[in-house]
């Protein structure tokens, strides 16, 4: 008998009788592959001999303590407290990031029978990284393995809690003849290594390269099977590791975790804002300084602005760590509010140390920076910058005023300039003086007056 053969898009799951070139549901462009339909049912549905056996909801006992902590604070913290038995924690980054530094270093943290899986690199190779971290459990042992079949009775009978599978672009299959790392290996091998994890009550922490475009293996199809996604993200030029939930069955996708990527692994960051403030551009026109909130903490950040006259007819304008479009309207409100001349000049603006912030929060402190060096003019060292520039150019109130006045007081500054409208409990008791704001303009007389 012939074997029908299908299309589906990578991106977007879609189905095709032939191959074409961009994929009319979601427009992505050479997405399309060939599909070939599984070898082989291992077992008809109407064989399965599942006892079914529900329970009455009032009857479950949640068993509060069976979190397993890895050990390490910030990642600790991500996860929601620990570990739960059962759960497989995907976690996905570029090339290159540091996901396998950072398992290897959660096994040796544990300390617990685990069995790492890799179909990435031998055994010497993982070695050399371990002897590099200065790991040396005696819990810990490797295994060169690629295929789920094989996985699935390891997890199954090997006598360990955690595992790691290293990663899911190697995993293949039996079942099905198309190449390790295509969508329908993926979604097929981690199907079932889901499946086994939650039977046998073991922990998986699974791995994922993500492609230039952000996703995991293509499309968002694995996000929705496994029960925690992690994104481990960082500039190429930068040290800074972000640990960022994407999704969390058993916890919050609120709280990221912060790393230094040193010359022996991870460390955690106990002093986040000290990497993300330089103090070295201090008393330079264009840098401004200003705090944020991730999660339930707050951070210092560092602005860094160029503007320069433009040689071309549409001036640029670049961000970096920031959401373009705000910028758009932070230069809006300072043309035609404070009607600053940035119309005919370049602008550049860098949040340093590599982070990504979407707390609006830090408006003032952009549009305080562009002044800052369109102007040529310093602002003081001792003064730190909050607050949500509006569309008619007022200053408005943000989350959390007082997490924000405490670490920006922790990295020295005297001086800092809030929005008027925000509660004053904190701002009484504090050292420092505050600056209460009501319009940008008001904010720019305060510092450059
Ligand atoms: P790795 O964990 O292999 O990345 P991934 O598994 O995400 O592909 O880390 C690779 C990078 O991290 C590599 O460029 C070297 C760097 N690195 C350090 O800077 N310090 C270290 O201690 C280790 C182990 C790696
Ligand atoms: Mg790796």
């Amino acid at each position: 008998m012939k074997t029908k053969v299908t299309f589906q898009c990578s991106n977007c799951g879609a189905i095709y009788p032939r191959w074409i070139g961009r994929c009319n549901y979601c427009g992505e462009w050479n997405t399309i592959a060939e599909t070939v339909p599984f070898k082989e049912k291992t077992q008809k549905s109407s064989e399965k001999t599942t006892k079914f056996s529900p329970q009455k909801l009032t009857d479950i006992k949640i068993n509060l303590y069976t979190r397993i902590p890895s050990g390490i604070n910030e990642f600790d913290r991500v996860l929601g407290g620990g570990f739960l038995p059962g759960s497989v924690i995907l976690i996905a980054g570029e090339p290159g990031i540091g996901k396998s530094t950072l398992v290897l270093q959660i096994l040796e943290s544990i300390q617990k029978p685990s069995l790492y899986i890799t179909g990435e690199e031998s055994y010497e190779q993982i070695k050399i990284r371990a002897n590099r971290l200065n790991i040396h459990s005696d819990e810990l042992q490797i295994l060169c393995e690629t295929n789920i079949e094989t996985i699935s009775s390891l997890i199954e009978n090997f006598p360990a809690t955690f595992f790691v599978v290293d990663s899911i672009q190697t995993l293949y299959t039996d079942e099905l003849p198309s190449a390790p790392g295509s969508l329908q290996q993926v979604k097929e091998t981690v199907t079932k290594l889901v499946h086994i994890v939650k039977q046998t009550n073991k922990i998986v922490l699974l791995i994922g390269h993500i492609n230039k475009e952000g996703n995991i293996a293509g499309p968002k199809a694995l996000e929705h099977i496994v029960d925690c996604v992690l994104s481990l993200e960082g500039e190429r030029t930068s040290n800074l590791r972000v640990v960022r939930p994407l999704k969390n069955r058993f916890g919050s996708t609120f709280e990221i975790g912060l790393f230094e990527m040193s010359e022996f692994g991870l460390q955690e960051l106990v002093e986040p804002s000290k990497i993300l403030v330089s103090h070295t551009s201090l008393n330079n026109p264009g840098v401004a300084f200003s705090a944020f909130i991730e999660g339930n903490r707050s951070l210092a950040a560092e602005i860094q602005s160029l503007v320069s006259y433009s040689s071309y007819s549409i001036p640029q304008r670049n961000i970096n760590g920031y959401d373009f479009k705000r910028l758009q309207m932070i230069l809006a409100v300072l043309d035609k509010k404070i009607n600053l001349k940035l119309r005919q000049s370049d602008v550049f603006v860098n949040i340093t140390g590599g982070i990504f912030i979407s707390d609006t929060g830090i408006d003032l402190a952009i549009a305080s920076s562009l002044f800052s060096s369109l102007n040529d003019v310093v602002i003081p060292s001792d003064i730190a910058i909050i607050g949500e520039i509006g569309l008619t150019g007022e200053v408005r109130n943000i989350l959390s005023i007082d997490k924000r006045i405490i670490e920006l007081e922790k990295l020295g500054f005297r001086r800092i300039v809030v929005p008027k409208s925000s509660k004053r409990n904190l701002i009484q008791k504090t050292k420092s003086k505050i600056i209460q704001v009501e319009k940008v303009s008001e904010a720019f007389n305060y510092i450059f007056g």
